[in-house]
């Protein structure tokens, strides 16, 4: 049988009718005053979503090329930074770091762990040259949440900048840039915001950009492509320093106006529903999700039995029952899935999403006698809707 095929992994992720419509629009002239009044929309759309009066850079590449950007601007070779490496976008921090020629304390984590601010505050008090933090807010290869607020209260009183890479984490849990005090926050376009790749975003604190504009030449940025004060003086007259992503940048001004019409608060309530709707069905099968603290809300590593083949069992999901799913990376791959609970889905594909993980599990070889696990996600799913307070919500898991 042909089942509708759903998109549950943690990027890219579905997109909205609107959006697709948005997108499919003819092109236009990027310097004319329509495309200008877009720019200037999606701008203060964006500054919402990040929560901060600073410009929002939205810059023509995938998440990675404004991880880069954030790094090749903020600090100059010979510099020391430190960075949270607890799975595959933090090593990729450190990739970054070593290629801009930055010294790298590493704080290595077992993968499935958030870093400990204690831990963080250890390393900033060994070394007080350390001008930068890198961390991910989320943790996509895990599903780990890290404690980006905590972690933002040891760095803003010091002269270190914090960085956090939010590929997975704006528009999906609470991440307000300004009053966390939060150096840097960045983004791409194919997760929590209901988007294509093909779009990052990029925000610096006034402190970070007076660390960028510090730099001892005017001509100090390595880079042309990514040279992030030319993008912020566009930026601030409604353009772009090249030609952008027109489409893309259509689709986002309707994605945004559908996430304000909905709220924040709302957006993020829901996220949380999901995610506690996904355990709570996984646990009541018998599974075991691979973080048990500090989890993520756009996705759930889940751990594979032993001797169980967690790549067989995608497959499955994927050809018999529709639904898409994705796998662990390096040393995770088989052993865990990631469903996706990010962006434009709800708890009816969630219930798609675990019945297919139930039934594939099954025509695998594994065994769950649970029989209520879609009733109990669904019973957990309505009461975290009703959580009073949706961001004490993400505290109390730190
Ligand atoms: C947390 C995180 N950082 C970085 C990246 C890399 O982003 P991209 O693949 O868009 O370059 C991803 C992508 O999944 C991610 O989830």
């Amino acid at each position: 049988m042909r089942n509708k095929l759903r998109l549950l992994t943690p990027g890219p992720t579905p997109l909205p009718e609107e959006v697709r419509l948005a997108l499919a629009q003819d092109m236009v002239h990027h310097r004319k005053p329509g495309f200008k009044a877009v720019l200037h929309r999606v701008q203060e759309g964006l500054q919402w979503l990040f929560q901060t009066t600073q410009p929002v850079l939205p810059l023509a590449c995938s998440g990675s090329g404004a991880m880069n950007a954030a790094v090749w601007n903020l600090f100059q070779p010979g510099e020391r930074v430190l960075v949270v490496e607890a799975g595959k976008f933090g090593q990729r921090w450190t990739q970054i770091a070593a290629a801009r020629g930055l010294e790298t304390t590493v704080i290595t984590l077992p993968w499935g762990q958030a870093v400990s601010p204690a831990r963080v505050d250890e390393a900033l008090q060994a070394d007080p040259a350390i001008r930068g933090v890198l961390i991910q807010a989320s943790e996509t290869s895990t599903g780990v949440l890290h404690p980006v607020r905590e972690i933002a209260a040891l760095t803003r009183t010091r002269e270190t900048l914090l960085v956090a890479d939010g590929i997975s984490a704006v528009g999906v849990s609470p991440c307000p840039m300004d009053e966390w005090g939060v150096d840097c926050l960045l983004t791409g376009s194919q997760k929590g915001l209901m988007l294509p790749p093909g779009l990052a975003f990029v925000a610096l604190s006034p402190r970070a950009w007076t660390a960028v504009e510090g730099h001892p030449s005017p001509k100090a940025c390595p880079v042309t492509y990514f040279d992030l004060r030319r993008e912020r003086d566009n930026c601030l007259k409604d353009q772009t320093l090249y030609t952008p992503a027109i489409n893309l940048l259509n689709g986002l001004d309707v994605s945004l106006r559908l996430f304000r019409e909905r709220g924040l608060e709302d957006i993020f309530r829901k996220q949380w529903a999901l995610t506690r709707m996904t355990r709570t069905a996984v646990h009541a099968l018998g599974l075991e999700p691979l973080v048990q603290r500090a989890y993520t809300w756009g996705l759930t590593s889940i751990l594979m039995p032993a001797g169980l083949d967690g790549q067989r069992l995608l497959q499955i999901a994927a050809d018999r029952y529709g639904v898409v799913m994705a796998g662990g990376q390096d040393h995770l791959k088989g052993r865990i899935v990631r469903l996706g609970h990010m962006g434009h889905v709800d708890f009816a594909d969630i219930l798609a999403g675990l019945y297919a993980l139930r039934q594939a599990l099954a025509d695998c070889g594994g065994h769950s006698g649970s029989r209520d696990y879609l009733e109990r996600g669904l019973a957990a799913y309505e009461q975290a809707l009703c959580v009073p307070d949706v961001y004490a919500a993400q505290l109390h898991q730190f």
